[in-house]
């Protein structure tokens, strides 16, 4: 083969990638409702934290009165409600938000050397599902994801039509210019999801070459920026105001992507699969964290308090030997690991079709049987449970 052959193959890959991508876009613009699907019966929302029948019905009264309008149907009566009706209730109760009790967001990086270990499918399922959790909505949780794996998959779950080809606007990018506002990051870099409220920061495939010449770019264009800290410097300092809970995903690679994101993190966030092989290279990477975090202290950065989060990923209770790494993973994390852990189910991988999150797909565009989605639906709102409730023991212990 010569450069010719590569180039003509390279050129056929992008232009199926394109084809690929341009179907599910344009099935859904044909097919997928405007608004979030997801919405909450009077009932559902009457027994959720903090309200009652009586507080619903006085909010919405106060609530009509100033203007807003819930979509009725045409007898006047009410039979559900969007995500932001729910919002706007509980802003009409002055319910406390997350922003009210803690003024920066928590950083979950979302890590394990281990690819397939689930790490991009659990960091956008998790933020999703922590945003529309029934009894999390009170918390009014603005969610980000940065991504920093060149392959662009958590891209493509959450803003499909990004993930493919040069993007400027990418997480990597902007850690390359310390110059950037916190306005010309909300503006340039940061892009709405298909769930009102959870936003990301893309990546592209281009970033990869980044990590090449990582050292030379932060000598030649950040006047000698401390090369470990370009993430939390350069991108999460700026936004940590703007957004709660915000979730960092990389690819499998011991580089300074990687690197960046533990500096950058509240949690190291390791998703374990359970099968014997996954396994043994998830505890290899954590047999490594002392290495990692000795080179970092080495580098003069402080790793005090900075806390890890473990969970069993691809988990099916029946199998032995996924009980027995979740025996391994107990003994070596102890309390670090969640009580929650994500099974293994079709729903995750489905999702993966339509370019989408177990939450944020429509159930009407979802191509397998309605049991399954909400099985995965309920598995990562008892996880997104679990986690957040583990992010405010750390927030608590934090303080
Ligand atoms: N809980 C799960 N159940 C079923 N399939 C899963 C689950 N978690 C991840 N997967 C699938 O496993 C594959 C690898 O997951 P991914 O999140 O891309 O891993 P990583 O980011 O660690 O490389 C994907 O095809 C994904 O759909
Ligand atoms: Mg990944």
């Amino acid at each position: 083969m010569d450069l010719a052959d590569f180039d003509l193959i390279s050129g056929r890959a992008d232009t199926y990638l394109d084809g690929i991508n341009k179907h599910v876009n344009d099935y859904k613009d044909e097919f997928r409702k405007p608004d979030f699907h997801m919405r909450y019966s009077k009932k559902t929302v009457e027994s959720m934290p903090y309200l009652s029948r009586n507080a619903v019905e006085k909010a919405m009264a106060q609530l009509e009165e100033a203007g807003y309008e819930f979509k009725r149907k045409a007898n006047g009566n009410l039979d559900s409600f969007s995500f932001e009706d729910v919002i706007a209730i509980y802003e009409q109760r002055k319910v406390p938000k997350y922003r009210d009790q803690h003024s920066k967001g928590f950083v979950a990086y979302f890590n394990n050397l281990k690819g397939g270990a689930g790490k991009t499918s659990a960091c956008v399922n998790a933020i999703h599902a922590i945003r529309t959790e029934p009894s999390l909505i009170h918390q009014d949780i603005r969610g980000l994801v940065i991504d920093l794996d060149p392959q662009a998959s958590a891209t493509m779950f959450l803003k499909s039509n990004l993930s493919v080809g040069g993007q400027p606007f990418t997480a990597a990018k902007a850690m390359f210019n310390k110059n950037l506002t916190r306005e010309e990051l909300l503006r340039d870099y940061v892009f709405e999801t298909d769930v009102p409220g959870v936003y990301v920061i893309p990546a592209a495939i281009d970033d990869a070459f980044l990590t090449t010449s990582w050292l030379e770019e932060c000598e030649d264009s950040l006047g000698g920026q401390e090369p470990h800290s370009l993430l939390k410097e350069n991108i999460i300092d700026k936004l940590q105001c703007d957004f709660d809970i915000i979730t960092v995903d990389s690819g499998p690679h011991m580089d300074y992507f990687l690197l960046n994101g533990i500096v950058a993190s509240d949690a190291l966030v390791m998703p374990l699969p359970p099968s014997p092989v996954d396994f043994h290279s998830s505890l290899k990477y954590l047999s490594q964290m002392k290495v990692l975090m000795r080179y970092l202290m080495e580098q003069d950065i402080d790793i005090e308090g900075k806390e890890l989060i473990g969970f069993m990923n691809k988990f099916s209770p029946h199998i032995l030997q996924h009980q027995e790494s979740l025996s391994g993973a107990t003994i070596c994390l102890g309390e670090k690991m969640l009580d929650a852990h994500i099974p293994e189910l079709s729903g995750f991988q489905r999702c993966g079709v339509t370019l989408d999150t177990v939450i944020s797909v429509d159930p009407t565009m979802y191509d397998g049987g309605r049991s399954a989605l909400k099985s995965a639906q309920d598995a990562i709102y008892a996880f997104a449970r679990s986690f957040f409730a583990r992010t405010q023991l750390i927030r608590s212990r934090q303080s």
